[in-house]
């Protein structure tokens, strides 16, 4: 057997499994015949993944696992038996301008999208380097090879965790473990539509940022979630890596990320960064011409409330 590569059984834990990549991915590996632990934090969540792996024919073992909470993760190796293949998937985000982020807001992005990950793969690598055997998996994101304007901790995150997969890679290589970061663009999972955590302070009308804010958010419905890529193209690789022999060191996916990778290559970041700014210029004013339409319907429907309740022009004066 090639050195590295994963002996039988393969049995596969995935986080994040209630929804997104990874409920589509425990239910693709399973398919293919890997031994699939799916962990989520809240079991009542389950219904879906149950539903799915009906469709399809296929089963799993389901458990609960939030990888924020230290001793879960910490017990992840004894709890949930031998692992040879880690897919750290589970992650969150929270929009909003740095300027708005609130400092818990920041560490719970961290909290969940950093530590809990190296958390959870110091605890499984154990095992791994004790069998000379394993492969792990770390979902980052394109967030974390370039800015991501509005998502500024997300991006944080996204590059701590790219930089701590880099790192281990190469201390896990003489163990014969292999650690392989999936640094996908933006596809259509509940990442990006209800969980979609947007900071408390997002719609503060005294930030300076408000107005930006909302521009960053019409821009995302209007032209970047309708572009989305469809979230199998993400999975399917992701189980070709699980099951391949000699996996690459990152696997970049999505035409947006594509785009956005070569533009950095090509020396052409700077002339990408002035598109973005142009959108969400763009998109600023469109919000603004809304709010302002709005604004007059609210005191138009005042002003003939009150005058339709027998209000002299005394009351007219102090809406408008
Ligand atoms: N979709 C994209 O455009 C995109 C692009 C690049 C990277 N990614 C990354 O892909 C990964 C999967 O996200 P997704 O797109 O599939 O979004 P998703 O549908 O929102 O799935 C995220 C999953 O992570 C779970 N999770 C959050 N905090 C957790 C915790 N503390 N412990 C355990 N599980 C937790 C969520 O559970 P709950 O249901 O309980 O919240 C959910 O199952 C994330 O790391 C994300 O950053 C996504």
């Amino acid at each position: 057997m090639q050195k590295g590569a994963i002996k039988e059984p393969k049995r596969v834990l995935i986080t994040g499994c209630s929804s997104g990549f990874g409920l589509l991915t425990a239910v693709e590996a399973a398919k293919t015949g890997l031994e699939v632990v799916a962990t989520m934090r809240n079991l009542d969540k389950a219904g879906p993944l149950r539903e799915a792996l009906a469709n399809a024919g296929a089963a799993v073992q389901i458990e609960q696992l939030d990888i924020t909470d230290a001793q879960s993760a910490a017990h992840a190796g004894e709890k949930f038996g031998p692992i040879d293949i880690l897919v750290n998937n589970a992650g969150i985000l929270i929009a909003g301008s740095f300027l708005d982020l609130t400092e818990p807001e920041c560490q719970r992005v961290f909290e969940t999208n950093y530590f809990g990950i190296v958390r959870l793969t110091r605890a499984l690598a154990a095992g791994m380097i004790q069998r000379r055997s394993g492969r792990i998996i770390n979902i980052a994101s394109l967030a974390g090879l370039v800015g991501h304007p509005f998502n500024s901790a997300y991006a944080a995150s996204k590059h701590a965790l790219i930089g701590f997969t880099q790192s281990i890679r190469v201390e896990l290589a003489p163990f014969g473990i292999e650690v392989v970061c999936v640094e996908p663009g933006y596809h259509k999972t509940e990442i990006i539509r209800s969980n979609a955590n947007q900071s408390v302070n997002f719609y503060d009308r005294s930030s300076p940022m408000f107005e930006w804010n909302r521009g960053f958010l019409r821009a995302m419905f209007d032209e970047i979630i309708p572009r989305a890529g469809q979230p199998q193209h993400v999975v399917d690789r992701i189980v070709k890596i699980m099951t391949c022999p000699k996996p690459k060191a990152h696997y970049t996916i999505g035409k947006d990320a594509a785009f956005a990778m070569t533009c950095k290559y090509l020396g052409l970041y700077p002339w990408l960064e002035k598109q973005v700014i142009r959108k969400i210029r763009k998109y600023r004013r469109i919000e603004n011409r809304r709010e302002g339409e709005k604004q007059n319907r609210r005191k138009q429907k005042q002003v003939v409330q009150s005058s339709g309740s027998g209000q002299s022009g005394k009351g007219r004066n102090l809406i408008l």
